[in-house]
């Protein structure tokens, strides 16, 4: 192993969303095809990748401990072990990342989320280069790629995220995503269905897509109905889900085309960010609160048992105790079975930040959060609650993680629903149960009938 000069085992860590998640599998794709092997310890690997987040500044401080520890793996090793940055973190500071762990830690390559298809020809570069230095940094803009995941010898699991767009165009005024990974680009909807059958015939039953504004998808004349369609004639994905929507394009067309899919779920994650006009307007959200509320309210004409998630920030500069209530409002009207809920974190370069806004006390930031997840936890309890008695049709797709006498499974509108497992029950399989109790924010449920739906 030692004569070795160049990495061939390889270790990624993954931060961030789930198109982190994708882009770790493209990576890991692209390097298996260049013959190097994937490792699921750093101290079995002679190139350790880490996968950033750039979104919130938490996520970015993690990460940089993160780099100073795996720094010190190396340490006492005589093999060279390499250190490479990609993703956001790599994108939005580049070369001020060699050096930039915490302490004397450093990094040996940087690459940003365009540049994955090169990373072979990239890591040859590194290797040949005896020391990191600033010239080992890959993060060119100016062709904006797509990438397609390439299949892993590993076989996959039932469900899987494949990425139809990459980008975004929108410029929220506090986000950081428009420019770590640039203008919105949607892929070519026959690789995307090479994906999904590619997936499928290795056993996949479900396929979650990924892009920052994915109802805005278009390609050659196919819209993100269309593209629903089309995935929807792949034979043996059974449920095809979706995140995360842009509520302005959430147009009553997708909402009856999503209604008329079966296998398309119908728990929609749609971002309001703010109850306030007024901040909405600063974040550069390009609709007011009324105008939103009748999207939720159009889909819930159009799909029944929809239910709907979000995304909220707490503490925008500017935000009143008026303006959050305006937020607290929103969540008690609409019933929402999950919000992830963040306070602002100001990120450098974006418009919020250039403007340059008196940051709220982290003391109120802390206390709205607070109050805001108390009034969505009640939310969440409300809308399981409604669910007990009732007869649901589940899709089993995984063991329970802490008990293996259980399976989980998901309803069509996403709620998270535990059976026990039984010699007849398989991942992938739809059955109807009835849940009989609420644990945590999922439901505990006994089959409807004494034999399994089909
Ligand atoms: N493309 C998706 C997700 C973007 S990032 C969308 O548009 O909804 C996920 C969430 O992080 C955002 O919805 C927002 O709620 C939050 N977020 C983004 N930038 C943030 C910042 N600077 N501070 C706090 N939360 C932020
Ligand atoms: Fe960020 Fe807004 Fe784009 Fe979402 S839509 S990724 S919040 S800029
Ligand atoms: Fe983070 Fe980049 Fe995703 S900033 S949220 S990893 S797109």
């Amino acid at each position: 192993m030692g004569e070795a000069r160049a990495a061939r085992r390889f270790y990624i860590e993954t931060y961030g969303c789930q198109m982190n998640a994708y882009d770790s599998q493209v990576i890991e794709g692209v390097l298996e095809a260049a013959g190097l092997e994937a490792v699921a310890r750093p101290e079995d690997s002679d190139l350790i990748i880490i996968n950033t987040c750039s979104v919130r500044d938490q996520a970015e401080q993690r990460v940089l401990g993160r780099i100073s520890q795996l720094d010190g793996l190396r340490r006492g090793r005589r093999e060279r072990l390499l250190l490479g940055v990609v993703g956001c973190m790599a994108q939005r500071l580049g070369p001020a990342l060699f050096g930039g762990g915490r302490g004397r830690s450093r990094v040996d390559f940087v690459v940003g989320p365009l540049q994955y298809k090169r990373l072979p020809r990239i890591l040859a570069q590194v290797e040949a280069s005896p020391r990191p230095d600033a010239a080992n940094y890959f993060t060119d803009f100016d062709d904006l790629v797509t990438y397609q995941a390439k299949p892993k010898s590993a076989p996959p699991g039932g469900t899987h995220f494949v990425a139809v767009m990459h980008g975004c165009d929108k410029f929220c005024a506090y986000c950081i995503v428009p420019y770590t990974r640039g203008r919105e680009r949607s892929k070519d909807w026959r690789e995307i269905v090479e994906e999904v059958e590619l997936l499928a015939a290795r056993g996949a039953f479900e396929v979650t897509l990924l892009g920052q504004t994915i109802s805005s998808y278009a390609f050659a004349g196919v819209d993100f109905a269309g593209l629903l369609a089309k995935l929807h004639a792949v034979e043996g994905i059974q449920s095809i889900r979706f995140l995360t929507s842009y509520p302005t394009d959430m147009t009553p067309a997708l909402f009856a085309a999503i209604s008329a899919l079966p296998k398309v779920g119908t728990g929609i994650h749609l971002p309001f960010q703010s109850g306030s006009n007024a901040i909405l307007s600063a974040m550069n959200r390009r609709y007011r609160i009324e105008e939103y509320e009748a999207i939720l309210a159009e889909g819930r004409r159009e799909i029944p048992d929809l239910l709907y998630s979000t995304d909220i920030i707490v503490g925008y500069p500017g935000e009143t105790e008026a303006d959050f209530q305006a937020t607290l409002d929103v969540v008690e009207r609409q019933g929402f079975s999950a919000a992830f809920m963040f306070k602002y974190s100001p990120r450098e370069g974006t418009l919020a930040s250039r403007r340059g806004g008196a940051e709220l006390p982290a003391a109120v930031k802390e206390e709205r959060l607070a109050r805001l997840s108390a009034a969505q936890d009640r939310q969440t309890q409300a809308v399981l609650a409604a669910q007990l008695g009732r007869e649901l049709e589940i899709l089993l797709d995984e063991p329970s993680k802490k008990d293996e006498t259980r399976l989980r499974g998901r309803t069509r509108n996403n709620l998270r629903v535990i059976v026990e497992a039984r010699p007849d029950l398989r991942i992938g399989m739809k059955i109807r149960v009835r849940p009989t109790a609420i644990a945590g924010t999922s439901l505990l449920a006994d089959l409807a009938d004494a034999a399994p739906g089909g």
